[in-house]
């Protein structure tokens, strides 16, 4: 029996065997959830289907993008559909920016350019939570997460809009949290540091970033998406069932660190 037996688990977000949603997956199914899997575009479907063979399961596997509203309502119908029961866990694990807005300074950016990074990286959440809650209130109960990065509450030079958008999810987590309390769905965040994703690689200073928590952190480590894994199985579980409207640090401990001298 693993932690989160007995229980069905949506995770949205893997491009390819790097993703932070990845490292979730195959943390959920060690714990015995049963999964349901989502991909943005055919491309990062073949990514994803070469993964699959890592599990020990064979998961449905949905199509979506959440800036089309018929996306998100087509995958909300099919994961009714495929589970009249309800679901109990959802991954919001997915950020986009435009590469120029995530370099040089902040005060450039473009009306589109700060629209477009709230609508992937943070309208998303509320989207898909209230597309989900039918399912979740069908299981009785619900843990969703999201992914947010410590740019959201100090400044990360080049996270610039991103920041910004991470700071609207993270307080759509509180709402969220406050709305959906009494009907026992929690609603959280893990913070996670640095790693060397598809998404990161359109940071510039991600190198940097890896290198001070290696450096200046309590810990002195690199995290992993398996560690994010492993914190997400926790907040999916019943271990974490008066937890909700948290950010979760997962970041060998630098978020907490100031930088005079030392
Ligand atoms: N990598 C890091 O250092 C780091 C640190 C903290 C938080 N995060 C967060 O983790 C989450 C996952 O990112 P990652 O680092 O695993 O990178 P990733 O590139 O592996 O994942 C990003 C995902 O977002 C999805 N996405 C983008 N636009 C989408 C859309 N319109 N519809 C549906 N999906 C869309 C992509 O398909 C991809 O699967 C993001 O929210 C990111 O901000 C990452």
């Amino acid at each position: 029996m693993g932690l989160l037996s007995g229980t069905r688990a949506v995770v949205t977000g893997i491009a390819n065997k790097r993703s932070m949603a990845w490292g979730i997956a195959k943390a959920f199914d060690r714990e015995g959830a049963q999964l349901i899997l989502s991909y943005q575009s055919p491309r990062l479907k073949e990514n994803l289907d070469k993964l699959l063979s890592e599990l020990s399961q064979d998961p449905l596997v949905l199509p979506l993008d959440v800036v089309e509203e018929n996306s998100v309502d087509q995958f909300i119908a099919e994961l009714s559909s495929a589970y009249p029961d309800g679901i109990h866990t959802l991954v919001h694990s997915m950020a986009y920016a435009n590469r120029e807005d995530l370099e040089g300074r902040f005060v450039d950016t473009t009306r589109d350019g700060y629209m477009m990074a709230q609508n992937v990286s943070a309208y998303s959440l509320t989207a898909l939570t209230r597309g989900v809650l039918p399912l979740m209130e069908k299981a009785g109960s619900g843990s969703i997460m999201t992914l947010t990065y410590q740019g959201s509450v100090r400044v990360m030079p080049n996270y610039n809009v991103m920041g910004v958008a991470k700071a609207a999810l993270e307080s759509s987590v509180r709402y969220l949290a406050y709305d959906l309390g009494r009907q026992h769905i929690r609603v959280n965040a893990i913070s996670a540091g640095p790693v060397k994703t598809l998404a990161a690689s359109g940071v510039r200073g991600i190198s940097a970033a890896l290198h001070d928590v290696a450096d200046k952190s309590p810990i002195g480590e690199n995290i992993t998406t398996e560690d994010v894994g492993n914190a997400a199985v926790f907040l999916a579980s019943d271990w974490a069932k008066r937890i909700t409207g948290h950010v979760l640090y997962v970041d060998s401990g630098l978020h907490m660190m100031g930088f005079l001298g030392g």
